[in-house]
């Protein structure tokens, strides 16, 4: 029997704020391909959660003037509520500060790393970025600032456990060379690869207890806590429960088919872990899945340049529907994407009110008009409807392509290409291309003429228009569930045990879909 579990994870975010754009946009889409898997039949497990130690929280924490965890308690909830109103589907959310499931995961991994001879003390003289939550070397500084953070880094010089990433080095290069850890897309493939043009130092894994002490102890040196990566890493196996007795998950789920993740962690993600991984003789995840960053006007978003764009503000505002969708069509998941208040509207009022929304409300009023909501399934179905058009000559009839036909042969295999793919960009349009073609089909058989010579014909082709639309709502479930979820309700198809819908029974729409804004 084929593996029909698919586990998929997104990073953690730090929960030293509230959520931004960029945590926005990795959810969604880590949520989309989960609900797509789901409704291609596999047994998803979607993680997500926060990042919770670390000198960056522990600081502003303490600028909060609140404990390191009443401090997090407070903006992992934020993060959960957030997803929330997002739709995100995850079935866990793991914090890495708590204590049953993380920490014993987290400390069962460090165990083994220890076993294999990879642990070892050492002193650690050099720089660290606190943004970064990483030790860093002057040659990455630009004007001895962090280019990331534009933030000066700090300088460390203490006792420290250390990881042995040197000895992995040339295995994970083969594994990402071969593709056995895949790294999508291609582009992050080569960057990462190039990584190896250069020795790979081992790594502080570990930082004086004494300094941060909000963190996992190291197992066997309370004077010790874990370096924040180590433990954040651990969290795609401890949520699993790993390390905490009951593994029944971890056997079932463990490798990870996927992780989404944005492109400034890659190191972590295709060097530290899989290092990790390979030391504890656990398997490797088999993708891990590159986004680019969410920009305005083409630049990172910032607090110093004031062009911070607040998801929730968005939600509140526009709603769930707007924001996927926007996010669905106009950014591709492999490069940056830009996001400003005019493209998010003008895309809102062309494809959303003006594009899905207006096709809906045309068919559903037609059909509540003419049949009273009820389409029944028609024998000219299957073979191609008439359709007439003007010669020079006069007018002439000629083949239509059924739309059923239309959304089997084409479409779908297309979507799916797409959707596997991670491409949900080009799903996307393909899922448009359809509504042009449907509403092309409108301007064809003009069904409001129709209507007043052969009501028959009318029916089919009303039954043709809304089993296009249901088609798209099933193609759009993972982009926009709950726009899907109103559509197939609206629609009201009646399905045959083949899954294919056999009548409708439409139900007038009272307010629109998508309000133009
Ligand atoms: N805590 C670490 C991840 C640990 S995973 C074991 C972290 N947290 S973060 O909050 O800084 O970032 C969370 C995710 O958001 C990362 O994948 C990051 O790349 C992504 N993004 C942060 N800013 C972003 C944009 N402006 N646009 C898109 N994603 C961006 O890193």
């Amino acid at each position: 029997m084929p593996d029909k579990n698919f586990y998929i994870t997104t990073s953690i975010a730090y929960a030293n704020a509230a959520p931004h754009m960029g945590h926005a946009y990795e959810a969604f889409l880590a949520d989309a391909i989960a609900r797509y898997k789901r409704m291609e039949g596999f047994d998803v497990f979607f993680l997500t959660g926060t990042d919770e130690h670390g000198v960056k929280i522990s600081r502003a924490a303490e600028r909060g003037g609140l404990g390191p965890q009443a401090f997090v308690d407070k903006n992992a909830k934020e993060f959960a509520d957030f997803y929330a109103s997002l739709g995100v589907s995850y079935n866990e959310f793991i914090r890495t500060s708590d204590k049953e499931w993380h920490w014993p995961g987290a400390n069962a991994l460090w165990k083994k790393l220890s076993d294999a001879g990879d642990i070892y003390k050492s002193k650690y003289v050099g720089l660290y970025c606190i943004g970064c939550e990483s030790f860093i070397t002057p040659k990455d500084l630009t004007e001895g600032l962090c280019p990331n953070h534009n933030t000066a880094p700090e300088k460390i010089e203490e006792e420290n456990w250390f990881f042995r990433l040197s000895k992995y080095a040339e295995q994970v290069k083969a594994l990402i060379q071969n593709d056995e850890l895949r790294i999508v897309p291609e582009t992050r493939k080569h960057e990462i690869l190039s990584l190896f043009n250069e020795a790979v130092p081992d790594i502080s894994f570990s930082r004086p207890e004494g300094i941060i002490p909000w963190g996992v102890p190291v197992p066997g040196d309370a004077g010790q806590v874990m370096y924040v990566w180590c433990d954040a890493l651990a969290n795609y196996i401890s949520a699993l429960g790993y390390g905490s007795g009951d593994e029944e998950k971890f056997s079932k789920f463990w490798p990870a088919d996927v992780h989404v993740i944005g492109k400034d962690i890659l190191r972590f993600h295709a060097l530290f872990w899989p290092a990790m991984l390979l030391s504890a003789g656990l398997s490797l995840p088999r993708e891990i899945l590159v986004h680019g960053f969410i920009t305005s006007e083409g630049k990172k978003m910032s607090k110093s340049i004031g062009n911070i764009i607040d998801p929730k503000e968005y939600i509140e505002k526009h709603g769930q529907n707007a924001l996927r969708g926007y996010f669905a069509r106009d950014i591709s998941p492999f490069e940056d994407g830009d996001f400003t208040e005019a493209k998010f509207l003008e895309s809102y009022n062309a494809n959303l009110a003006n594009g899905l929304g207006n096709l809906v409300s045309r068919v559903v009023k037609m059909a509540a008009d003419y049949f009273g909501g009820d389409i029944k399934h028609h024998p000219e179905i299957g073979a191609p409807l008439k359709r007439r058009f003007e010669t020079a000559s006069g007018t002439e009839d000629v083949d239509g392509s059924p739309l059923p036909f239309v959304v089997s042969s084409e479409i779908l295999p297309k979507y799916r290409e797409h959707m596997d793919n991670y491409e949900i960009h080009k799903a996307a349009e393909t899922v448009w291309g359809l509504m042009k073609r449907m509403d092309g089909y409108v301007t064809d058989y003009e069904p409001y003429r129709l209507i007043k010579t052969d009501k028959d014909k009318t029916e089919a082709v009303l039954w043709n228009l809304l089993y296009g639309i249901h088609h798209v709502a099933i193609m759009l479930y993972p982009m926009m569930p709950d726009a899907s979820d109103k559509i197939r309700e609206i629609v009201g198809a009646k399905i045959l045990e083949n899954g294919e819908p056999e009548s409708f029974a439409v139900k007038p729409v009272s307010s629109p879909l998508f309000p133009r804004k």
